[in-house]
């Protein structure tokens, strides 16, 4: 049912767009309100801190989650990758909400954490896209990701649901605590949704920067600071698992303590910059790589935008960026892939759900 596609990957980049959709109807009430159930929103209020556990993308999803639940709601967050919490846990506060974000629910990582806390007593929130998985049995409440089956091993569309249900879940929560007022997010993620669909409409584009930077590349980098950082995390777990490019995403400002070592004649360096508050920081990392040789692909947002850029992206909340900075990374991954004569929906040595810890 890969119809038209060439691959799952592709056709799942391309169904973000009405995963949005889906989403801002599903978590709509009667009166077109957003809504999440009363327990949850109470579990949430109730918790004087939030754990996210997740691995891999997902993980990646709730660094964002982070800052979503901390502006709207006001409630500390912490995010652990799943494998390393079990026998690493912080002191936990008195009374924490576990949040596991898991495409599949099926993480053994995921599922080894939840067994543990559950067994502490904690409460248990599962975001999943697969109802009646693992995770989402086993956790007090579950909110579903409705992006459809994810059937390509890189994850997509998930990733996007994922934000956008971490957005409704700190929207709502928000609301409900008084610190979030006058903003209309299915506004906004309606904005976002059109976004997706501009950029789903501009692949040619991707694929002509793929050809451009990664055909021959040994290694790539990601930069960006804060919300753009998290992306750039994922922009280059896309990259590697699927082309073997080896790639890094690094906070703009950390690059210099070291890293910047190995850039080298052509290396390319893939810099976002969709947040105004740190434009001109970002701008001028890039300017450190380029006088190391570097070659630079400026992904930025429009209002930001400068002559140097190699794409612009439309403009959504300043917030929600990471929904749609993120499809560039995506299609440039699977171009780049595609180029190299990979197998894209079946890379070398992962599974799409890893079962074992
Ligand atoms: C990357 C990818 C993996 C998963 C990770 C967690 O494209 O798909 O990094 O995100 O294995 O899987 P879930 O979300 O199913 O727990």
């Amino acid at each position: 049912e890969k119809g038209t596609y060439p691959h799952y990957m592709l056709k799942e980049i391309d169904e973000q767009p009405l995963v949005m959709r889906k989403i801002i109807q599903a978590y709509q009430n009667e009166n077109n309100e957003l809504h999440i159930d009363e327990p949850i929103v109470g579990a949430m209020k109730e918790a004087d801190r939030i754990y996210i556990i997740a691995a891999g993308t997902s993980y990646h999803a709730g660094l964002v989650g982070k800052q979503f639940i901390e502006k709207s709601a006001g409630i500390p967050v912490e995010v652990h990758v799943a494998s390393e919490f079990n026998y690493n846990m912080p002191l936990l506060s008195e009374k924490p909400l576990f949040i596991f974000i898991s495409q599949s629910g099926e993480t053994a990582d995921s599922r080894a954490v939840l067994v543990q806390v559950k067994e502490m007593g904690h409460k248990a929130l599962t975001i999943t896209n697969v109802a009646g998985s693992t995770l989402s049995r086993e956790a007090d409440y579950t909110l579903l990701l409705h992006a459809g089956p994810e059937i390509a091993v890189a994850s997509t569309k998930a990733y996007t649901a994922q934000l956008a249900v971490l957005a409704i879940l700190a929207h709502v929560t928000g609301q409900s605590c008084g610190t979030v007022q006058d903003f209309d997010l299915i506004q906004e993620l309606g904005i976002v949704a059109t976004a997706m669909e501009a950029l789903c409409d501009t692949k040619e584009e991707f694929e002509e920067i793929a050809r451009e930077y990664l055909s021959t590349t040994r290694n790539c980098f990601f930069i960006g600071r804060s919300l753009d950082f998290y992306v750039g995390l994922e922009g280059s777990l896309k990259l590697k698992e699927i082309s073997y490019i080896q790639a890094e995403g690094f906070a703009g400002g950390e690059l210099k303590h070291g890293t910047i070592a190995l850039i080298e004649e052509g290396t390319p360096v893939v810099a976002l910059a969709t947040q105004e508050a740190v434009n001109l920081s970002i701008r001028g990392n890039v300017k450190e790589v380029v006088a190391r040789g570097a070659n630079p692909c400026i992904i930025s947002m429009k209002g930001l935008e400068d002559e140097e850029d190699r794409f612009v992206i439309p403009e959504v909340n300043p917030m929600l960026t990471p929904l749609i900075s993120v499809i560039p990374l995506q299609l440039i991954s699977y171009y780049a892939a595609l180029h190299r004569d990979c197998d894209v929906d079946k890379p070398r040595n992962l599974a799409k759900s890893v079962t074992v810890e």
